[in-house]
């Protein structure tokens, strides 16, 4: 096999142009570990990087896809063998190098994972990115020791990616998940993936200017970041916690001291692309066995659409104006 197909995008006079192009293997950069992709998933990332975000990719041509499952076929590095099952997630893949949306992905061997026996590579691509970072969000909740009989705990951004994910793992988790949403019209398919609450954007945006407001939720994990995270903060519990990882709503975030002074909340940061290989390998071991709950191909039945590498120009799109419920897996090979 000489030749490989990718998801190739080009800066052109009229923009950014997405096409599925036949390559040749050997202009995969040279690194340790030749990987085979059978799944990636899409996330906002890649369609930041599918359409020109300079932020995300500086030069073009290139092949966006910031996480892959797949087999090694050649490595040059003795911690992996020609067979091995793999997950490749953040790093530089999909940004500078090229990423999973293409057959094959040649990556440096301190990038990759193997494979926990529990989970299959198209469950690992189930999560993907967004549901990994929605674990290590509720692991880091957890850590700090929010526990169910604190009381409620929100979720922003909740149809997104990270956000359902976040739900349903900690509905299974036994916490009562409200879920922030821009779209209150779908109750249904919240439901379906364990909210009990639907709060409306326009209930936080409206605590305005004032420093605190009434305590809500014992934690929260946030994928919107700016004014969102910025009244959410005012509306945690005493000792409460916030995960923090997205920014969907904005970058900057705008609070006073007092929440933090007065009533002891914690913001925690959470970081998946250059998380320590050794964290990122016990969070993949988590997935696949304490939180392998019952429901989960029941969840991912319901908020997870299965599409080929040529319906990923369509699907990113869709991504890009948020038109989309849960996750997109992409059937490589
Ligand atoms: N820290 C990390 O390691 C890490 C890893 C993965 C992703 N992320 C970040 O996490 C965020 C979510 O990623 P994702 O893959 O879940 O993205 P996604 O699937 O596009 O979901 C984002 C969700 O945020 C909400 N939203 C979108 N625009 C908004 C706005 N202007 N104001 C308020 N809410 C808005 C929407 O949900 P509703 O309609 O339900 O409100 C949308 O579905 C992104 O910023 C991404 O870059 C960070």
């Amino acid at each position: 096999m000489s030749t490989y197909r990718a998801l190739w995008v080009e800066e052109s006079d009229d923009g950014f142009k997405q096409t599925v192009t036949e390559r040749q293997l050997d202009t995969l950069p040279e690194n340790d570990v030749l990987v085979k992709v059978s799944y990636s998933s899409l996330n906002y990332k890649d369609a930041l990087s599918a359409n020109g975000n300079k932020g995300v990719t500086r030069s073009y041509p290139h092949t966006p896809g910031i996480d892959a499952a797949g087999t090694v076929v050649k490595s040059g590095n003795s911690a992996f063998k020609e067979g091995d099952e793999v997950i490749v997630i953040g790093y530089d893949l999909g940004m500078n190098t090229s990423g999973g949306l293409a057959e094959y992905i040649s990556v440096p061997a301190d990038w990759v994972v193997l494979k926990p026996e529990k989970i299959t590579l198209r469950e690992a691509m189930c999560y993907g990115t967004a549901g990994f970072t929605a674990a290590l969000s509720v692991d880091t909740l957890l850590h700090v020791g929010i526990a169910p009989s604190q009381g409620p705990v929100l979720v922003t951004g909740a149809s997104g990616g990270v956000g359902s994910i976040a739900c349903w793992l900690l509905k299974n988790l036994n916490f009562e998940v409200h879920a922030l949403t821009g779209k209150q019209d779908q109750a249904d398919w919240f439901k379906a993936i364990g909210v009990e609450t639907l709060v409306s954007r326009d209930d936080v945006l409206a605590m305005g200017k004032r420093p605190m407001g009434k305590t809500q939720w014992a934690a929260a994990v946030d994928t919107v970041g700016g004014d969102i995270l910025s009244n959410v903060v005012k509306a945690i519990q005493y000792g409460g916690s916030v995960a923090c990882c997205g920014m969907a709503a904005g970058a900057e975030i705008n609070t006073s001291v007092f929440p933090f002074i007065i009533r002891g909340i914690n913001l925690l940061g959470v970081d998946s692309v250059e998380l320590p290989l050794e964290i990122k390998m016990d969070i993949w071991r988590q997935i696949a066995n304490d939180w392998k709950f019952d429901d989960f191909a029941e969840f991912t039945e319901h908020s997870l659409k299965e599409v080929s590498l040529d319906e990923v120009p369509a699907a990113l799109d869709t991504i890009l104006k948020g038109g989309h419920l849960g996750r997109y897996l992409v059937k490589i090979s």
